[in-house]
């Protein structure tokens, strides 16, 4: 696969759109020269509107009454009656594996919704539609769908206001110590990086069968949306992941009448089974094809050695297979940003250094049975290669949202 070949999916043109918006042009003419007070309304706008609702509609009258109800009468499965671990077991489980299914798919998911609502310019035209039967708390509890719309809402409102992502801004004003991921940009990045290697791979592969796995999948909806795999004969479409964030999924994808007879779905846990048995034994999977694996926001959560097989296994997929996920670095996993994720029940275990790829690979080929597929690296991007393909920029040479040295995208093949 070429790097060259890839198309920016956010080639358009930012500031034309963001002078074209009636209330920041009426606050540059009130305020000319002074783009502060443009962002500063914005962040007071949003601050007040999500206090205000969150108070009246979420804290008085929903999910007071919900967590109680939930917790001591219903016991359904919720953000907060997530299993409890203490320190020792959080680095051993993942509640993505319950039935409560993964809270961080649905923050990435909501992002991205976020990024195709504000600015047009997010990739992901289902994550809307699909985030109205989610809640972003978590699911089954009474008020939080409104919560949830109602945050979305704001959100936008601020990025009219400011033409930037709140929660960025936020990061790159306030977190920077503790965090190198502004939430939204990032996610967005990500998601267009991948999606272009699926296109591409697809262009690749059309005249023959080829097998599109998503692995951890999530709320990812590539196989709905994708018009170069979609509806066509030779492709073969599958989702592995987890198996009560799978079950929320698909029962999302039922209630928002979006059509997934085409796609196979597999569960596995990746941390005690071997999902590539999993796959050719719950579905009709055909090995010998060659094959993309997309595999988003994923490593972070898995051991190492879990990271090397799955890397090693696609060595014995048909010609040309290849894998493309991201992956954090070392510094990026700090003490508080490691206790947070710890404490949703999803922890971080795996960082990578980017020089240290040319070592995962020879780990991976180790693992390689008959040796003779041999994996290589195709394509590596950092920080600053992925802003300029695929974050906006304006004028002033800021970025429409906040991307660091938070890790890196790796695309591994034979
Ligand atoms: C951060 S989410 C990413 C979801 C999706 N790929 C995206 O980018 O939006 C992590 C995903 O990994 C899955 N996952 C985490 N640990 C897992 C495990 N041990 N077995 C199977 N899936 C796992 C979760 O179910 C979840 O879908």
């Amino acid at each position: 696969m070429n790097a060259a070949s890839y198309t920016s999916k956010l080639a358009y043109d930012t500031s034309r759109r963001r002078e074209r918006t009636i209330l920041r042009w009426t606050l540059l003419n009130l305020f000319p020269n002074s783009r502060i007070w443009s962002r500063l309304l914005g962040f007071v706008s949003f601050g007040t509107g999500l206090g205000i609702t969150t108070f009246l509609i979420t804290a008085s009258c929903a999910l007071v009454p919900s967590i109680i109800f939930s917790k001591y009468i219903m016991r359904w499965p919720s953000a907060f009656n997530r299993p409890q671990l203490n320190d020792t077991d959080a680095v051993k489980k993942n509640t993505s594996t319950t039935e409560v299914g993964s809270l961080t798919a649905l923050k990435t998911f909501a992002a991205r919704s976020q990024m195709a609502l504000q600015s047009s310019g997010g990739p992901d035209c289902l994550a809307p539609i699909l985030v109205g039967h989610v809640s972003l708390v978590g699911p089954n509890i009474p008020g939080s769908y409104i919560y949830t719309h109602i945050y979305l809402f704001l959100s936008r409102c601020h990025y009219y206001l400011t033409g930037r992502i709140f929660v960025d801004q936020l990061t790159e004003f306030c977190l920077k110590k503790l965090t190198k991921l502004g939430e939204i940009a990032c996610l967005q990045a990500r998601t267009c990086r991948l999606d272009d290697v699926v296109d591409t791979f697809a262009c690749e592969n059309k005249d023959n069968d080829y097998n599109v796995v998503i692995l951890g999948a999530g709320y990812d909806t590539r196989c709905y949306r994708l018009s170069s795999i979609m509806g066509k004969k030779n492709v073969h479409l599958y989702e592995v992941d987890a198996r009560g964030t799978q079950r929320i999924k698909r029962k999302a994808l039922k209630d928002s009448a979006i059509q997934s007879d085409h796609v196979e779905f597999v569960h596995c846990d990746f941390e005690n089974e071997d999902w590539l048995v999993s796959l050719q034994t719950q579905s009709t999977f055909n090995k010998e094809f060659p094959t993309v694996f997309v595999w988003e926001g994923v490593t972070m959560y898995l051991d190492l050695q879990v990271v090397y097989s799955t890397i090693s296994k696609i060595a014995i997929c048909g010609d040309r297979s290849c894998i493309a996920f991201d992956y954090m670095f070392h510094e990026s996993m700090n003490d508080a940003a490691r206790k947070s994720a710890e404490r949703i029940g999803e922890p971080w275990k795996c960082t990578i250094d980017y020089n240290e790829m040319d070592n995962v690979v020879a780990e991976c080929q180790k693992l390689v049975a008959d040796n003779k597929s041999l994996l290589k690296v195709l394509d590596h991007l950092d920080k600053s290669e992925m802003k300029r393909r695929y974050l906006a920029q304006y004028n002033d040479g800021s970025y429409i949202g906040y991307l660091e040295e938070f890790g890196a995208f790796c695309l591994i093949g034979t």
